[in-house]
């Protein structure tokens, strides 16, 4: 019979393959829009989830992102069976607790973090966040664009620091980007490939690059649509059109960045900008900037490159 209490090395090896001990609680800080969806895949996938915001207002605004978007996925889920589709969002937010006490992370395996793109304001979150935790918790980032090892820069725990980039909307998009720095374990890394594909995610690993794959690749793509369009080339509505039905995007540019957000793309395009000013895919297009400036952020204030109040262009 196999003795549990001695470890071996191969047996360490394939309990970390395995996803030995593995990720199950889960806590979320920040209940926006990514920090909510990734909250509803997790506890849809049977974790327990802690969705940690500062006030009973942002809080309440996530249990009403992630119940409206389960009642979607409900609907099409269980189409023929409305008793179903009715019990399925009930019983998915009960493994949700909602709240405002950090301390909750504490009996978490995986503590991700979702708050606003501030890299001060990340590394003094995760510095308590490691005060009320033990070292099997591991940290991660949702960040879109600051480097994980800048994030991690003052963590004792580095082994265990990794990114988790996920897409909006979540819950429909199938992948997760798994970030790992130069001091990231092993284990580290497999837990989190595990809970990945756990919770209905396709993985991909990417070292700690400016915008990891996807961003890297999609914001230079979206700036070179807006410059075509600063320079007359075509309308945004032509290029949208383009996109879509000649390179068969779901989205073209325009719609794409006012879903995204406008302030989240200059954002990200102003500290590549700072960070990296050799590269030259790295600008910043005058109209996002105007438009930033006149509170056009996209579909979430109203208007962007599009007017969504008057469903207009
Ligand atoms: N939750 C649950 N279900 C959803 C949903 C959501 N948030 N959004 C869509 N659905 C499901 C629903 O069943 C919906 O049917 P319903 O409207 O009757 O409820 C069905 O999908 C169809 O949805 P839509 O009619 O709204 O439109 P689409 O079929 O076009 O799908 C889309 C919407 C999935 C957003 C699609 O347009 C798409 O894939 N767009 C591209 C998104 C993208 O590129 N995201 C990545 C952005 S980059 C990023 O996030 C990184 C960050 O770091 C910046």
């Amino acid at each position: 019979m196999l003795n549990m209490s001695k470890t071996t090395p191969l047996l360490q090896t394939l309990r970390s393959f395995s996803g030995y001990r593995s990720i199950s609680n889960v806590s979320i800080i920040g209940g926006g829009l990514m920090g909510s969806g990734i909250a509803q895949v997790a506890a849809a996938a049977g974790n327990d989830v802690n969705v940690i915001e500062v006030n009973d207002k942002a809080l309440e605004k996530s249990k009403a992102i992630i119940t409206k978007s389960l009642e979607r996925v409900a609907k099409n889920k269980f189409k023929d069976d409305p008793s179903k589709a009715a019990s399925y969002a009930p019983s998915i937010l009960k493994k949700i607790s909602f709240t405002q006490d950090l301390g909750v992370v504490k009996g978490s395996g995986l503590v991700l973090e979702a708050i606003v793109e501030n890299l001060v304001a990340k590394q003094k979150l995760f510095k308590e966040v490691e005060l009320l935790t033990t070292d099997t918790t591991i940290l991660a980032s949702n960040t879109s664009s600051i480097q994980i090892k800048d994030i991690a820069l003052h963590s004792n725990r580095k082994d265990k620091f990794a990114g988790l980039h996920f897409f909006n909307p979540v819950p429909m998009m199938k992948l997760l980007e798994v970030i790992s720095t130069q001091e990231t374990s092993q284990d580290t890394y497999r837990k989190l490939m595990n809970w990945g594909q756990s919770i209905g995610k396709v993985c991909v690993t990417c070292k700690d690059t400016p915008g990891f794959i996807v961003n890297r690749l999609l914001v230079p793509y979206l700036v070179q649509g807006v410059l075509m369009y600063e320079r007359g080339d075509a309308s945004t509505t032509d290029i949208d059109i383009a996109m879509k039905l000649g390179a068969g995007y779901p989205m073209g540019p325009f719609e794409l960045a006012d879903y995204v957000g406008l302030d989240v793309i200059l954002f990200i395009l102003q500290g590549w900008v700072k960070n990296h000013p050799d590269n030259a895919s790295f600008v910043v297009p005058k109209t996002l900037e105007k438009l930033v400036q006149e509170g056009k952020l996209g579909v979430k204030s109203g208007s962007g490159f599009y007017n969504y109040d008057k469903k207009g262009k």
